[in-house]
C-alpha cells in the first residue's frame, strides 16, 4: 500500500471529531485486499500452532459459506479454491487480513466463523456464535445507536459491491496479535514517560464487508498496519494533522472515544513527544 493511501487513515487524515460512526464507503473490487504482507501464513501458522482457540473458531453449519467466500478470496486472488479444510482458514493463510464470517442466524448477523490473528482485544474463543450486538457490547453506545443502522446494512449490501471503513488507536507495542490488553498495560506501571513514548504505535484498521451471493453470508475483513508514534510526527504536516487529532480527543466531547480506547493511559507520553518537535 502506498504511503498515500495509507495517509487517509484517521488520525491524522481522518474526520476531526472523535465520535463513534459507522463510516463505510463503497471502494471497486479491484482494492478488497491492500496486500503488503510477504508471507501471512507463516504468521498464522504459528499463531494456530501456539494460541489455537484464540486465532481461529467456526460454527456448526458455516462451512457452506466458508466455502463460498474462501473461493470469492480465491478468485480475486487468482488462485484455484482452497481445497484444505476448514476453508475459511485455509482462505485466511492466503491474505494479511483477518477473515469474519457474518450469517444471518434466527434474525441475527452472528460471527459463525473467524481467523482472527491481528486482533485488536478481543479473540476467537470470546467472539466466534456473538451477534453483532454482543460483539459490540464494550462499545458505548453501540447497540442504542449503531446496532440497528448496522444490521440493516448486512441485510441490504448488494453481492457486487465491496464496502470500508477505517479506524485507529494508540498503543504501546508494534505486535499484530493482541488479544487482550491487560499485558499491555500492565507494563506501563514500571516504564517511565519517556519509555512509555518510544514504545507508542499507531494501530490502524481497515475492515470491509462484502456479500456472498449465494448463500447469503457477508465476509468482514479486518487489516491492520501499525507505525510508530515517532515515525509518523517526524512529518511535519502528519505531525499537525495528529495534533489536531489529539486535542480534540482530549476535550469533552471526545470522552467516550477516548476512555473506551484507554487513551488517557498515554496522554503524557503523547504530549511529551509532541513537545519535544518544533512548533
Ligand atoms: C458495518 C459494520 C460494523 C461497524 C460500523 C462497526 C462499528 C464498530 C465500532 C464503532 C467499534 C468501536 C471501535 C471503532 O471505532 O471501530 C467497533 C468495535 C468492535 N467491532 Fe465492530 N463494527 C462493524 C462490524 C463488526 C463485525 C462484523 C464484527 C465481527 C467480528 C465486529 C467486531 C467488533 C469488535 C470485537 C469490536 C471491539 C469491541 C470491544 O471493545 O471489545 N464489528 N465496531
Amino acid at each position: 500500500m502506498s504511503q498515500s493511501r495509507h495517509g487517509l487513515y484517521t488520525p491524522e487524515g481522518g474526520p476531526a471529531d472523535p465520535v463513534f460512526r459507522i463510516g463505510l464507503a463503497p471502494i471497486p473490487v479491484e482494492h478488497w485486499f491492500e496486500g503488503g504482507e510477504q508471507d501471512p501464513a507463516a504468521r498464522k501458522d504459528a499463531l494456530l500452532a501456539s494460541v489455537p482457540h484464540l486465532v481461529w473458531g467456526e460454527t456448526e453449519g458455516s462451512r457452506l459459506a466458508q466455502s463460498e467466500v474462501a473461493g470469492m478470496v480465491a478468485d480475486w486472488l487468482g488462485r484455484p479454491p482452497p481445497s484444505n479444510d476448514p476453508p475459511l482458514w485455509t482462505a485466511s493463510r492466503a491474505v494479511a487480513d483477518d477473515l469474519c464470517l457474518m450469517e444471518n442466524r434466527g434474525g441475527e448477523w452472528t460471527l459463525t466463523a473467524a481467523s482472527l490473528c491481528a486482533p485488536s482485544f478481543f479473540s476467537a474463543a470470546a467472539s466466534v456464535g456473538q451477534p453483532l450486538s454482543g460483539l459490540h457490547a464494550p462499545v458505548p453506545g453501540f447497540n442504542e445507536g449503531l446496532l440497528h443502522r448496522v444490521a440493516r446494512i448486512f441485510d441490504h449490501l448488494p453481492p457486487d459491491q465491496v464496502v470500508e471503513r477505517r479506524n485507529w488507536t494508540v498503543v504501546n507495542s508494534p505486535d499484530l496479535h493482541q488479544p487482550d490488553p491487560a499485558p499491555y498495560r500492565a507494563r506501563l506501571a514500571a516504564q517511565s514517560l519517556e519509555q512509555i513514548a518510544a514504545g507508542l504505535h499507531v494501530r490502524r484498521e481497515r475492515q470491509t464487508l462484502r456479500r456472498a451471493p449465494r448463500t447469503g453470508a457477508v465476509l468482514f475483513t479486518i487489516r491492520i498496519w501499525t507505525e510508530r508514534l515517532d515515525d509518523l510526527l517526524s512529518e511535519p504536516d502528519r505531525r499537525a494533522g495528529f495534533a489536531t487529532a489529539w486535542e480534540r480527543l482530549m476535550m469533552d466531547e471526545g470522552a467516550p472515544f477516548r476512555t473506551y480506547k484507554r487513551l488517557d493511559l498515554y496522554d503524557g507520553a503523547v504530549r511529551a513527544r509532541l513537545a519535544s518537535f518544533p512548533a
